[in-house]
């Protein structure tokens, strides 16, 4: 198996289809939720994965519009700064987890190059639907984060960004990313945070619960999508617990910077290399 193959590592039983996204036929993830709907209980999927991915179902189509009005157009620069504390001069093969509508892919192949390969991996196939629209080269995966249909040692380098959040095992997706990586390579997460200086972090509360919500209702028809993702951010671990938990997924040396008053943070960890 070759990160390099269109398939990019995905075993002998993936399927590739017309449009232009691989299917990880291990277990398809459309099938693990409508079976959940059909009995109302999860199958193989978690709670929070299905309530997840309903959400994103749900907004795929204004997810771009939102992210760029509610960070005041910040994303592009939170997601440039992320791609370049990844290091990546080309050609590498490099992954990008819970890639969404491909934002984070497009910055990833301007900097790698068109002798790279990026690889982009959702378990939302709306959102990868959209990524297809904008992004040409980027080889697409519906597959959830944390079982990743590649081989150990595969890729150069790997993003995630604003998806730790949403992924039901934080820990086991970094583990997985951390095995696909190739020793050195580096893990790159890019999330929001919470200001640390008193009076950034209350004018941030007040943004997240009231303005936010309400903004968010309007323009993607979702009101639930927009009560969650503030409860999200504030529910999610400090960027110290944040180091600690990549260390335990086998990362080393992580370090993390603040961006635009600790809105958001970028962690950064290096896989091992092998004694
Ligand atoms: C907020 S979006 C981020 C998209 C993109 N990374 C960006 O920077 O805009 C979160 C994405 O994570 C995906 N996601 C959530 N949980 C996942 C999981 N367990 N496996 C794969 N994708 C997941 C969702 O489908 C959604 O596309």
């Amino acid at each position: 198996m070759n990160c390099r193959s269109p398939a990019a590592g995905l075993d002998a039983t993936e399927v590739s289809r017309a449009d232009g996204i691989y299917v990880q036929s291990v277990h398809s993830v459309h099938s693990d939720v409508q079976s959940t709907q059909r009995r109302g209980r999860p199958a193989r999927m978690s709670d929070k994965a299905i309530y997840v991915h309903r959400a994103f179902t749900a907004i795929a189509e204004r997810y771009d519009l939102l992210n760029t009005l509610l960070s005041f157009n910040q994303d592009r620069r939170w997601r440039r700064s992320t791609v370049s504390e990844l290091g990546m001069k080309g050609p590498e093969a490099v992954l990008d987890v819970a890639t969404g509508t491909g934002k984070l892919a497009r910055e990833l192949e301007r900097a790698v190059g068109a002798r790279s390969r990026v690889v982009g991996i959702d378990f939302c196939e709306p959102m990868l639907r959209k990524a297809r629209m904008q992004i040409d080269s980027t080889t697409l995966v519906l597959a959830t984060s944390e079982s990743l249909p590649f081989p150990d040692n595969c890729f150069d380098g790997a993003t995630i960004g604003f998806a730790l959040r949403n992924v039901p095992d934080m820990e086991k997706t970094l583990r997985e990313m951390s095995r696909v990586m190739k020793p050195g390579g580096s893990v790159v997460c890019l999330e929001f945070s919470r200001p640390r200086r008193p009076i950034m972090r209350s004018l941030h509360r007040l943004y997240l619960l009231r303005v936010l919500p309400i903004v968010g209702w309007l323009i993607s028809g979702d009101k639930e999508a927009y009560l969650y993702l503030p409860r999200s951010i504030m529910e999610f671990p400090s960027a110290e617990e944040l180091k600690a938990v990549m260390e335990r997924a086998g990362l080393e040396r992580v370090r993390f910077r603040f961006l635009t008053w600790g809105v958001v943070a970028i962690h950064i960890g290096t896989k091992r290399q092998k004694l």
